[in-house]
């Protein structure tokens, strides 16, 4: 289906976002804050929708970030239940749509083995569908996963002359992804939060004031127009090579 205003010729080919102001939604509705988070379900889905109906092949989201886990113990509880509801509730459909789910980020002892059961069985479910990747960035932290690859080189016996920006990248958490053409940061908040550190290097970086739960997948399609009137310079002068 064609979308106003999107050149379908001209689609990043990834796009992350970092799905924030669940919170602050509910507290102006004077709900709870894991209200906020639930009704950023919604939100989630119509944007891999729009992410499908467009035709994009990538999408990281990010879900909880390493640093997330300083919330007051019950909101980071319903997290792990939050998060194991969607993949049950949603993995049949996201894979007859032809999804490839995946988890990127730790996998230590805070993460409950009932989630990460969850996480496995969606991944395997998942793992042989083409249309859309959608990476779910969970205890995920940029910094993190660069100090994993660079570890990661040094238990392989690496030497310091080894070790180039390629190599680096070869040993992120999924080396075969390419980097973020376009970042969404929902909610007003103008950083980037521990997310793909490496990875975002030369991303175009798109912020709204919608909070996460409002997010449809009309706000991904106004980023990605926004995203294609943007030159990408990648350091030259820019302009049209002759
Ligand atoms: C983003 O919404 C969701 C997570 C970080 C898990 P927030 O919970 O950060 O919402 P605000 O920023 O407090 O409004
Ligand atoms: C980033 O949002 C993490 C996720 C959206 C999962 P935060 O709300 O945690 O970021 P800060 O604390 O405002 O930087
Ligand atoms: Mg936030």
């Amino acid at each position: 289906m064609k979308v106003p205003n999107i050149d379908e010729a001209k689609l990043p080919t990834h796009v992350a976002c970092v799905m924030d102001g669940n919170g602050r939604w509910a507290t102006n509705r004077g709900l709870a804050r894991i209200e906020g988070h639930a009704a950023g379900e919604e939100a989630l889905l119509d944007t891999v929708n729009g992410a499908l109906e467009i035709g994009l092949k990538w999408l990281t989201v990010y879900a909880f970030s390493t640093e997330n886990w300083k919330r007051p113990v019950d909101e980071v509880r319903f997290l792990m239940k939050f998060n194991e509801g969607i993949l049950t509730r949603h993995r049949d459909d996201l894979n007859e749509k032809g999804v490839r789910i995946r988890f990127s980020g730790k996998r230590d002892w805070r993460v409950p083995r009932r989630l990460i059961k969850h996480m496995d069985q969606s991944m395997d479910l998942t793992k042989n569908n083409s249309k859309l990747t959608l990476t779910i960035a969970f205890n995920y932290g940029g910094r993190g996963e660069i100090v994993d690859a660079v570890r990661e080189l040094v238990n392989l016996g690496a030497k310091a002359s080894d070790i180039d920006e390629k190599t680096i990248s070869k040993h992120l958490y999924y080396p075969d992804a390419p980097d973020p053409d376009l970042m969404i940061r929902t909610s007003g908040e103008y950083r980037i939060s521990n997310f793909l550190l490496w990875e975002l290097a030369y991303s175009e970086l798109y912020f709204t004031e919608v909070l996460w739960p409002d997010f449809r997948r009309q706000h991904l399609f106004e980023a990605v127009a926004e995203f294609q009137s943007r030159e990408r310079r990648f350091g030259t002068v820019g302009g049209k090579k002759s």
